[in-house]
């Protein structure tokens, strides 16, 4: 009997190998990035997403029509809605994501995506994957961006996450070997990690920026996040002006409480799982991780989020309209930033600081105490589109004057 569920394993865990050998050899024939500014019409796909996504994804986008209306005009960008990135009909197509929706989602070049709910243990839905996972495998969205400012204590992160493999890549092909034993998988490649530590370098280096932090906890995962480890110092060898050091992931969630020691961190590059988490915390102390935008960045597509999920408790208790849609207002600005429109993003972004960190004319609670999505998407606007903004900003926000 155990040598029969031995052999099971063994040869379900052959062809986890197999694949994940094919696609390093895939990593290996690498590709180059395309060029944005060669690209017209440039479709901007929306995918609104489940429970409050469709609220605040649709406020997100009326930002980005509003600021791009003369692009749109022109015929310089179109916008496509893509329906069907439901939890409903991805239960129907028993897909994490449908192939139709897929197809849709690559006839895009950029994609704002509302949260997805991803099925848990537990709950009504069947156990397929999430969306997230499944469309950052699908499109090889590599590198996961997450900015984090809290300006008057001098903070700016810039958080490099794995995107791509880790706990995450075989989070739903884990074995149960008998009754009693479960096994999940961590991976890591050299391709892997390669590609998101000299993304963040060459961050650095565009940004003047002398300190890259390698999160890891290479002390005791000492097989993949050894190899993480490794790739970021043989790496740093080619940019001698930054320096590198590396945390561990405990000491370092413990580090970014230090108000003291927090605002010597500027690009943190971490595997998948830890990024995950600590991108969480860093958007907590920026004022909750409805402040916080995320992008998924591949060298062929690439997908701007929330970073929270779709929290169907607000919409069961009828709170939907009051969700705050600050963090795909974000990700609006950071798709502007990343298909080259940096001054559109750079004054969302300032609109978003000036009404979030200073002016605080409007407050969104996530009820009834505070204003509904749409109002504050239309206080946001006002500022965009503020004669004043940037000195405004400057002066509030920077403290610059
Ligand atoms: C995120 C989310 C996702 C993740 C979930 C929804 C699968 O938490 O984007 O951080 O774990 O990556
Ligand atoms: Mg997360």
């Amino acid at each position: 009997m155990p040598k029969k569920l031995i052999e099971q394993a063994k040869e379900k865990f052959g062809i986890i190998v197999e694949e994940q050998l094919q696609r390093v050899e895939q990593m290996k024939k690498g590709s180059t990035a395309v060029e944005y500014s060669k690209i017209s019409p440039m479709i901007v796909g929306v995918c609104f997403g489940d429970g409050i996504g469709e609220v605040i994804s649709k406020h997100a986008r009326h930002v980005l029509e509003h600021v791009l209306k003369d692009e749109v005009a022109a015929g310089k960008i179109r916008f496509k809605d893509i329906a069907g990135l439901t939890i409903e009909n991805r239960v129907k197509h028993q897909k994490a994501i449908p192939d139709d929706v897929l197809k849709q989602i690559k006839s895009c070049h950029v994609i704002l995506k509302g949260p997805t709910t991803t099925p848990q243990a537990g709950d009504q839905w069947p156990n397929i994957e999430s969306a997230n996972v499944a469309m950052r495998r699908h499109l090889d969205l590599f590198a996961n961006v997450r900015p984090v400012k809290i300006p008057r204590e001098g903070i700016d992160w810039c958080f490099f996450r794995e995107n791509t493999e880790g706990a995450y890549v075989l989070g739903s092909k884990g074995i149960n070997v008998s009754d009693d034993l479960s096994i999940d998988f961590t991976v890591g490649t050299e391709q892997g990690a390669e590609r998101i530590i000299r993304m963040a370098f060459e961050y650095a280096k565009a940004n003047q920026i002398t300190r890259v932090t390698v999160v890891t906890k290479s002390n005791v995962i000492k097989t993949t996040d050894g190899r993480f480890s490794q790739v970021a110092f043989r790496l740093a060898k080619e940019y001698p002006m930054i320096k590198l050091d590396e945390w561990y992931i405990d000491i370092m969630t413990a580090k970014l409480l230090d108000p003291i020691r927090r605002k010597d961190f500027k690009v943190i590059v971490l595997p998948n799982l830890y990024g995950d988490i600590l991108t969480d915390e860093a958007a907590q102390l920026q004022g909750g991780v409805g402040t916080a935008g995320s992008a998924n960045i591949g060298n062929r597509w690439a997908m701007f989020e929330a970073i929270h999920g779709s929290a169907p408790r607000m919409v069961k208790e009828g709170r939907a309209q009051y969700a705050d849609p600050c963090s795909m207002i974000r990700a609006g600005a950071m798709l502007l930033r990343h298909i080259g429109y940096k001054e559109l993003a750079a004054k969302v972004e300032m609109a978003l600081e000036v009404c979030g960190q200073f002016e605080k004319k409007m407050v969104i609670t996530g009820r009834d105490t505070g204003v509904t999505g749409e109002e504050y998407t239309n206080y946001v606007l006002s500022w965009v589109d503020h004669p004043g903004l940037k000195s405004r900003w400057e002066t509030e926000v920077y403290g610059l004057k």
